[in-house]
């Protein structure tokens, strides 16, 4: 990780944004960019302007910050996000949660797109993630210590914060858009998975597969950040269903649950005002 890339990049952020207070932060995965509409804008930055950040190069991923309030709650939207198998490294990936961490944010909310393996979840359903599983055979945290991560050797029994995934409850409880819980495991990419693969991580405990958000999450509660995620299953993961895997059905999915995921965020930031 590069940490005077990431220093630039707070420094730029704060120029351009000088007023900004973000209490919370929301990365938006695979097709959730749109989301970013529910929120009064107060200002926007491309990515390709903030050092160590650059273009997303996945469809479906907008590449834009916006500083946002919903709720009253001031928040930095990451619309889309950087993948560990674009092969620029971790600065990219742990930028936003490092720019969240810097300006006293303290919490952070990340979206992602996921193959359902578990066999009640279709296409459309959105599941809170409870815990992960990091089959990246890569570590964020590996290399030279810095302290914004806390100690060397984080706790990881919490990742995901539980009051983050009550408010997740209330929310879908208090807009009716049905939420279910599981558990996120995390392949690199960019290959979809083999169904042999699928079966092998159904018996490790994995409800849902995916290329991102563990490394964010990951970093983000080693740095004292409230965690929460939530997935839209988008398909039927790799051998659960005899069709092909590709990423139109993932863009089609989020683009026909739009409606959902907003719905359901802006009572999520109405929970959080609450609090
Ligand atoms: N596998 C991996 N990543 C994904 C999937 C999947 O089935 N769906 C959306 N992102």
């Amino acid at each position: 990780m590069n940490y005077d890339i990431l220093d630039q990049a707070v420094e730029f952020v704060r120029k351009a944004f000088p007023h900004a207070h973000p209490v919370c932060g929301l990365v938006l995965g695979s097709g959730w960019s749109d989301v970013a509409e529910a929120f009064e804008i107060k200002g926007i930055l491309p990515y390709e302007k903030i050092a160590g950040l650059g273009a997303t190069g996945v469809v479906g991923h907008a590449g834009r910050l916006v500083w946002g309030v919903s709720s009253g709650l001031e928040t930095f939207v990451f619309q889309g996000r950087r993948h560990w198998y674009e092969g620029e490294g971790w600065t990219p990936i742990a930028l936003p949660i490092f720019v969240l961490k810097q300006f006293g944010a303290t919490s952070v909310v990340l979206t992602n797109a996921a193959g359902g393996i578990r066999k009640d979840l279709t296409p459309g359903d959105l599941m809170a993630i409870d815990d992960h599983i990091n089959l990246m055979c890569a570590n964020p945290l590996m290399g030279k210590h810095n302290t914004v991560w806390g100690p060397r050797f984080p706790d990881q029994s919490h990742v995901y914060n539980s009051d983050l995934r009550d408010m997740m409850d209330q929310a879908s409880k208090a807009c009716g858009v049905p939420v279910t819980h599981g558990v996120y495991l995390a392949g690199s990419g960019p290959s979809y998975e083999t169904p042999a693969e699928i079966r092998a991580w159904q018996t490790l405990g994995a409800d849902a597969v995916g290329m991102s958000t563990v490394p964010e999450a990951l970093l983000a509660s080693a740095a004292s950040l409230r965690v929460g995620g939530i997935s839209c299953i988008t398909n039927y993961a790799a051998g659960i269903s005899p069709a092909a895997l590709s990423h139109e059905e993932v863009t089609d999915t989020t683009r026909k649950s739009m409606g959902n995921m907003k719905k359901f965020l802006i009572q999520l930031w109405k929970e959080m005002a609450h609090e």
